[in-house]
């Protein structure tokens, strides 16, 4: 257990992984800072109000004051304004890249040893902003995004298959935009190739859906994007680094020639332990695994572009 998880941004996403991560008792105390006045405090007592019926000890807070998250052994980076209807994940970047910014700032001054994993969109561009702002090396400061394309992927798989979610392996990786790239070759049941339970047609629908899977539930909520599974997904993350659990999760990495790739954020299959990354795995790749890679590599490059830091 940590002492201090700080998540940043109090809002959709942020308040519902303020309670999973109490719920799960991964630190003391959790402590939600937001600009917004009064907000973070109403969330967080109101969550420590529910402590005692869910059975947990954790102390949850709210607060507008950055200096109350001195010492935080870790940030859940959520601030930010998210997708409406039409809005590409890109759109967002000058927006999101000003606040993630200024949040950096903050972190880089409150706990220069902290462990950052960044949920804010657009991810892959937030994440190098994380990084290059608070200097952190790349063991701490990890991503948010492909934990969650693959939970939409495995979720849709089971339905197909009528199986269990749980006996889905797989792993979505690139950038956590259009281009993402679910890894056909490594989806199984149970360590049954999906391939040999479902036709092409029906797999690339899935695959395809995945894809959507963001801007399925943007069109659904139409004033805000998806919180339940990217708070779950974020949490996972949290709970694999508190526990030192040594799992294997698609994540965002700064890439450092890995696939080929180099001085860029994006999703593949990370190890997460108490050192925060502490490995990435270079699995074999399809050739068109590969060049979708490459190029959902270079779509993050060209998002990346529109931002001076
Ligand atoms: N410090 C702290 N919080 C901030 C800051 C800041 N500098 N700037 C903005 N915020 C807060 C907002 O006040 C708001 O409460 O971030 C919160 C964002 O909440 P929502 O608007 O509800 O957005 P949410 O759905 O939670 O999405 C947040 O996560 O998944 C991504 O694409 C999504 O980038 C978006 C982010």
């Amino acid at each position: 257990m940590l002492n201090k998880i700080t998540v940043v941004g109090a809002g959709h996403v942020g308040a519902t992984l303020a309670q999973r991560v109490a719920e799960k008792e991964l630190a003391r105390e959790v402590l939600v800072v937001d600009i917004l006045e009064g907000i973070p405090q109403g969330k967080g007592l109101d969550q420590w109000e529910s402590a005692p019926i869910e059975g947990f000890d954790t102390r949850v807070k709210g607060t507008n004051d950055y200096g109350d998250t001195a010492g935080s052994d870790m940030f859940l980076v959520t601030a930010g304004i998210a997708r409406k209807p039409g809005m590409s994940r890109d759109d967002l970047v000058r927006t999101n890249a000003e606040i993630v910014k200024a949040v950096s700032q903050e972190i880089k001054q409150a706990a220069p040893k902290a462990m950052v994993i960044v949920v804010s969109n657009p991810l892959d561009v937030m994440c190098w902003v994380t990084k290059q702002v608070t200097g952190f090396p790349r063991e701490r400061v990890i991503g948010m995004a492909g934990v969650l394309d693959t939970a939409r992927y495995r979720a849709f798989l089971a339905e197909a298959l009528h199986v269990s979610v749980e006996d889905i392996q797989a792993m979505v990786l690139g950038g956590h935009g259009d281009t993402m790239v679910p890894l056909i070759s490594y989806t199984t049941v149970s360590g049954i190739p999906v391939t040999q339970l479902m036709d092409k047609a029906t797999l690339d629908k899935i695959v395809e859906r995945t894809r959507n899977g963001g801007a399925e539930i943007v069109g659904y909520l139409k004033t805000g994007s998806a919180y339940y599974a990217p708070a779950s997904a974020a949490a996972q993350m949290a709970e694999a680094i508190v526990k030192d659990k040594k799992r294997i999760l698609p994540c965002a990495a700064w890439l450092q020639g890995e696939y080929g790739l180099k001085d860029l954020y994006v999703g593949v299959p990370c190890k997460l332990g108490k050192g925060g990354l502490e490995g990435i795995l270079e699995v074999e790749l399809t050739a068109e695994e590969q060049a979708a890679l490459k190029k959902s590599a270079e779509a993050v490059k060209k998002t990346m572009d529109a931002v001076k830091l």
